[in-house]
């Protein structure tokens, strides 16, 4: 699975580029990465980097994990040393580090058993932030995995025991080849 995920994902950013492309941060990372009780992030499936661009510049330490080593290879030349770190590992099995964040970040991507391993990963008082793709009959893309896709109020159900900061049903950015609706939740460890 690892190695064909890898290979899908290399073959997607060398054939279109513009996917790696600087981006602005999503508009829940943008309004809610303050609420962190601490300076250390962990961006899972980090991609083109946004997320871990636009939290180094704000002062995070960051762990940016993605299996990709084009998007990855990508990024190193943007990012500070001293504050990031370019994890290559696939998320299927990979374990963050218990208790040692004070933010995760997962977008545009759904492994549900990995939400479940990030949360110890976080500290408490830590703020976890997800957001994807959710099922609507008006989505533009009309083959996507449904298991990839977030059911009505999923992640409500996934942060029950949680203190909820924000929850957001909303339309992707407009960059996106295929208009799609997506979910997002900040929740904070308790
Ligand atoms: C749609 S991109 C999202 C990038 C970024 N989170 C964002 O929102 O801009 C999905 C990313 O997940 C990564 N990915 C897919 N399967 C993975 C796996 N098993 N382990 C680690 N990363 C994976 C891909 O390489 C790709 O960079």
């Amino acid at each position: 699975m690892a190695e064909r995920d890898r290979l899908k994902w290399n073959r997607k950013f060398n054939e279109m580029p513009d996917l790696l492309a600087p981006r602005a941060p999503s508009s829940l990372v943008a309004r809610y990465y303050n609420e962190a009780p601490g300076r250390e992030a962990l961006d899972l499936a980090c991609g083109g980097g946004r997320h871990t661009l636009f939290l180094s510049d704000k002062g995070f330490h960051v762990d940016a994990v993605d299996i990709s080593e084009v998007a990855l290879t990508k990024l190193a030349p943007k990012v500070d040393p001293d504050r990031v770190r370019l994890i290559e590992a696939d998320l299927d099995s990979y374990t963050p580090e218990k208790e040692h964040y004070d933010l995760i970040v997962m977008t545009n991507f759904l492994d549900r058993t990995l939400i479940e391993r990030a949360k110890e990963a976080l500290r408490p008082g830590g703020i976890m932030i997800v957001e994807t793709y959710m099922e609507d009959p008006e989505n533009e893309k009309r083959d996507a995995n449904p298991d990839f896709l977030l059911r009505d109020a999923e992640l409500k159900e996934l942060f029950l025991d949680w203190e909820i900061v924000a929850y957001e049903r909303f339309w992707n950015e407009t960059y996106e080849k295929y208009r799609m609706k997506k979910q997002g939740i900040v929740a904070r460890k308790i």
